[in-house]
């Protein structure tokens, strides 16, 4: 990315709308969506104020994938990470340069193919049993109802379901404190950051309490090191032979970040594409009857699993659309470790760089009518390095993607299997912004379709060593990890 003539960032445009001090604070906590895409027709990056820090939004797709590659120059870093770090620490999603190749080696193998195929047997008794729980008629809050899924699911692909309600419970209760609080604090000056106001004390107490309860979770597993077959165990036994410098195990604080880090990141992201996709699949009818066609075609009345995967075309193709359309990662930051040059123009280390899968997702000059949602347009295309990045790309993008898509191919697929959904009220549902799209608040209609009792009377009973309590609330999901 050299250019023969290089500029400082002065010279890059200043988004309209930025106030003294707010800079545009106040667009972006009103509707960053309508922000965010006021500046598509920027060709390749646009000055933005966040709170006190001045960025460079990236627009433009091989800028973005230039930016996420070289990840040496620019790091994890800027505002929202800054925020994140506070509560997951140097986990891998989080972790400067210097440590993170060791990490990703140490937490590759607890991704590893065979062990998804196991995971995706558990996706499927999961969502069956989710979408089993349901009845007739009944006005579905959607993200909360996806939340319990995806929790349940991680909670036994990652921990083999063994903690106790209670514990869980209030897991997710400081989850949703948290994250609730993370846009907000972003976008606030330091100075007020510290104030101490209610809002800090809870977010603190929420913080300290749940670091405190995936410690307790990993000294327990330390304690009973055999293998579980779950994220735990591969996490616990992971050796780095390339780490001659450093230890080659994760210390036990290392995992406790990582523990927090899969437990955040495997929950809300994926909870709020699910929802997305039901969204999307109850307000496009037609869309909605080839899902059932293709579910009942491939499940012929068997609980979804790994063996299903390779023909639920059509569901993999609503992901992926749905990915496209609501990236759950809307915006990440990096900061500039060093002296370095992008399009021409100057940075200087501590620069800020915005990276928005929303905006590049919606640019009518790389997708045709950007705003339609259409699966179709993936029949004979893949999705492009570039231009499609919700898992973002590098040695950082998403060691969970695989994880992700597969828990929500399974997941629509249960789902429509048993359901037929349509829209509540006929107001388009908008998008709640904050660190993540949330779909809080998405309400659906079921209507149980024919299949559902071949599809029951096949299930066997869902085998879950703990009883998983419904998420508590909704709230702003965010993927640490996908900031
Ligand atoms: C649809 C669901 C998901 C989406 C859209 C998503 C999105 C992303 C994105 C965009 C990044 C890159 C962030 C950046 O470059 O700044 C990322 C990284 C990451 N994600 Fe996800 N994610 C999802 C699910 C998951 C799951 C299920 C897990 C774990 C169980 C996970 C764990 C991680 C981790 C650990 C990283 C950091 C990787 C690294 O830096 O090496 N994510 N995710």
């Amino acid at each position: 990315m050299t250019a023969t003539r290089t500029t400082t960032t002065a010279s890059v445009p200043l988004a309209p709308g930025a106030l003294p001090l707010l800079g545009h604070a106040l667009p972006l906590l009103r509707d960053p969506l309508a922000f965010i895409r006021s500046l598509a027709g920027y060709p390749t990056m646009v000055r933005v104020r966040l709170g006190p820090t001045t960025a460079l939004l990236i627009c433009d797709p091989t800028l973005t994938r230039h930016v996420f590659v070289n990840d040496r120059t620019f790091d994890k870093g800027g505002p929202i990470y800054d925020r994140i770090r506070e509560v997951i620490g140097d986990g891998l999603s989080t972790c400067p340069y210097p440590l993170h190749r060791r990490q990703r080696r140490l937490c590759q193998p607890s991704f590893h193919p065979r062990r998804l195929h196991g995971y995706a047997a558990v996706f499927g008794r999961a969502s069956d049993a989710t979408a089993g729980s349901w009845h007739d008629g009944q006005v579905l809050d959607v993200t909360r109802e996806m939340m319990t899924l995806t929790t349940q699911a991680t909670m036994e692909t990652m921990f083999s379901g063994s903690l106790p309600a209670e514990t869980l419970r209030r897991a997710l209760a400081d989850t949703n404190t948290v994250v609730s609080a993370f846009f907000r604090r972003m976008m606030t000056p330091a100075l007020l950051r510290r104030l101490p106001t209610p809002a800090k004390r809870r977010y603190d107490q929420a913080r300290a309490r749940l670091f405190a309860t995936i410690t307790d979770i990993v000294a327990a597993r330390r304690a009973d090191p055999t293998d579980h077959a779950d994220l735990l165990s591969a996490l616990v036994a992971a050796v780095d032979v390339e780490s001659r410098d450093h230890e080659q195990r994760l210390s036990d604080s290392e995992l406790a970040d990582q523990a927090l880090t899969f437990f955040l990141g495997g929950m809300e992201t994926t909870a709020i594409t699910l929802a997305w996709a039901l969204y999307l699949t109850a307000t496009h009818p037609e869309i909605q009857r080839r899902l059932h066609a293709e579910t009942d075609t491939v499940l012929a009345g068997a609980l979804p699993g790994p063996e299903h995967l390779p023909r639920l075309d059509l569901a993999a193709r609503v992901v992926t659309e749905t990915l496209r359309l609501y990236p759950p990662a809307w915006m990440m930051t990096r900061t500039v470790t060093g002296e370095a040059e992008l399009d021409g123009v100057r940075l200087r280390r501590g620069d800020t760089l915005v990276l928005s899968p929303y905006l590049i997702h919606r640019r009518p000059d790389l997708y045709a009518d950007p705003t339609r949602f259409d699966p179709d347009r993936w029949l004979d295309t893949s999705p492009d390095r570039a231009s499609y990045v919700p898992f973002g790309a590098g040695a950082r993008k998403c060691i969970g993607d695989q994880f992700a898509l597969t828990e929500a191919i399974l997941a629509l697929t249960a789902v429509t299997a048993r359901w037929e959904l349509t829209p509540v009220g006929d107001e388009p549902f908008r998008p709640k912004v904050e660190t993540s799209l949330s779909s809080r608040g998405l309400r659906l209609r079921l209507r149980q379709r024919q299949a559902t009792e071949t599809t029951a009377t096949h299930s066997p009973p869902v085998a879950t060593s703990q009883p998983v309590p419904p998420a508590v609330g909704s709230g702003p999901g965010v993927c640490p990890v996908a900031h």
